[in-house]
């Protein structure tokens, strides 16, 4: 399909799946280009605008970034993901509730976090992110130790960073990691039968399907 580049970033996972509707393709030539980004910089009329900026990693088909962003007309919502069919998906729900406060990069999150200043990033999220169950692909999980640290870089004091899995070894693998992050962040894990509440945290699409136990990690920024 002409104007959409899947080639630019190799995700290791699918980046189309299915044909878009007559909609979405309209909605990819005459919306996305008014709220896509390439890089963090083309936000800068936007950062004086906003009190608060977040940023979703993976969003997905977007449920949760859509509705938070409905929710907090003040806060500038900024989705990562490669996928198009989740694009536009989101940019369907963005056409719909007529939002105005959420910018989409189509590319990896770690590029667009990283061009973010220091100290300048209210939250973020990382819900459901890929498993990568094998070994050998285990260096492909998004939460790495590197991530984390640059997440807490570019978060404010009190900043918030927000995860969620429901695969059994990532739950292991993210609580073994933030177990060297204690004096860095106030950490709080929560499972299915303590579920956050669906307005400060909506559920996911991919949250819906899931199977298992799920593992809520909210982390608050404490320490440099
Ligand atoms: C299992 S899906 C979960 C989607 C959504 N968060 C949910 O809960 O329904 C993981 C998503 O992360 C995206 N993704 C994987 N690596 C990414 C990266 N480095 N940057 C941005 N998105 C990424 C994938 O394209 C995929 O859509």
């Amino acid at each position: 399909m002409e104007g959409i580049d899947t080639k630019r970033w190799n995700s290791y996972g699918r980046v189309r799946s299915r044909r878009l509707t007559d909609l979405q393709r309209k909605l990819w030539s005459v919306l996305l280009p008014s709220v896509s980004i390439d890089s963090f910089s083309d936000l800068e009329s936007n950062t004086q605008t906003y009190r608060d900026i977040f940023v979703e990693v993976g969003f997905g088909h977007g449920e949760h970034i859509a509705q938070l962003a409905a929710q907090s007309a003040d806060t500038l919502f900024v989705g990562c993901e490669p996928f198009v069919n989740g694009v536009s998906s989101l940019l369907t729900k963005i056409d719909a509730l007529d939002i105005k406060n959420i910018k989409i990069f189509r590319g990896d999150a770690r590029l667009l976090i990283s061009e973010i200043p220091d100290g300048a990033l209210s939250g973020a999220f990382i819900l459901f992110p890929d498993p990568w169950p094998k070994r050998k692909h285990i260096r492909r999980r998004f939460i790495q130790k590197d991530t984390i640290a640059m997440i807490h870089r570019k978060l404010k004091e009190s900043g918030v960073l927000r995860m969620a899995t429901d695969h059994p070894a990532y739950q292991i693998w993210i609580k073994e990691l933030l177990a060297q992050y204690t004096k860095l962040f106030k950490v709080n894990f929560s499972d299915s039968a303590n579920r956050p509440s669906e307005q400060s945290w909506p559920i996911t699409r991919y949250e819906r399907k899931a199977a298992g136990d799920i593992l809520y990690v909210e982390l608050v920024k404490i320490g440099e």
